[in-house]
């Protein structure tokens, strides 16, 4: 199977995964990237079910309306039963890497708000070790340099992501040559840099369920 066959196979079984609980007030998070677009545009069969989504990125929240799927402010909803987005890389114990396509900063927001967090990935974003995959991190344009230099300092080659500008107003700094043998202090870490809004280390709050294709088909992994 390919790359895209995989990932359409994980977002069907998200849908399949959601579908039995859904209910008229549920509340879906909805990510970004490819495999999120394919989980939005196989949801667009359940228009008429889904009452309520909210986006992590500006691009997630217009690809759900144009399917006639209602979109929501975050502070306007009570709770987010399911989010669902893929990931760069994960670990056995479901702590990610993500922000490939430059959301990080809303995606950890939603995630941070979610009861159950279905990462949906394709079988080649299973590592043992985080960070082969460069780490993004979104940057408060100002403090550039400074956090460039502090990221050094933690053993990592921080590298501008030309002409991107996050759906916040800042920059992203993708740190290369960076193996995260622990990931819960290293997001603490990175978070702790003055001028950081946010990096892509998902450990402080991992995923739930990873549903992973394979050429086998689709497994599904809890954190172990
Ligand atoms: C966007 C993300 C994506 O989930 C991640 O980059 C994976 O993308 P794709 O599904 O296109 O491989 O974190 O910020």
């Amino acid at each position: 199977m390919t790359q895209d066959e995989l990932k359409q196979a994980v977002a069907t079984a998200a849908l399949d995964y959601i579908r039995p609980h859904l209910e008229s007030d549920t509340v879906l998070g909805i990510g970004t990237g490819s495999t999120a677009n394919l989980f939005i545009d196989s949801l667009a069969a359940l228009r008429g079910q889904v009452n309520a989504t909210v986006a992590s990125s500006d691009a997630s929240a217009e690809r759900l309306r144009q399917h006639g799927i209602p979109v929501y402010d975050l502070n306007t909803v009570d709770q987010v039963d399911f989010y669902i987005d893929g990931a760069d890389e994960s670990n056995a114990a479901l702590q990610l890497i993500k922000g490939g396509g430059a959301a990080l900063t809303r995606e950890k927001i939603v995630a941070a708000v979610a009861r159950t967090f279905i990462c949906i990935a394709d079988e080649s974003k299973l590592v043992h070790t985080l960070g082969a995959f460069p780490l993004p991190v979104e940057v408060i344009p100002m403090a550039r340099s400074h956090v460039a230099r502090e990221l050094v300092k933690l053993g990592g080659d921080p590298v501008y992501r030309e002409g991107v500008i996050t759906d916040n107003g800042n920059i992203i700094l993708d740190v290369h040559n960076f193996s995260i043998a622990q990931p819960l202090a290293t997001e603490a870490k990175i978070n702790n840099i003055a001028g950081v809004v946010s990096n892509g280390l998902f450990a402080l709050r991992p995923a739930d369920v990873l549903l992973l294709g394979t050429a086998q088909g689709v497994k599904t992994l809890r954190a172990s």
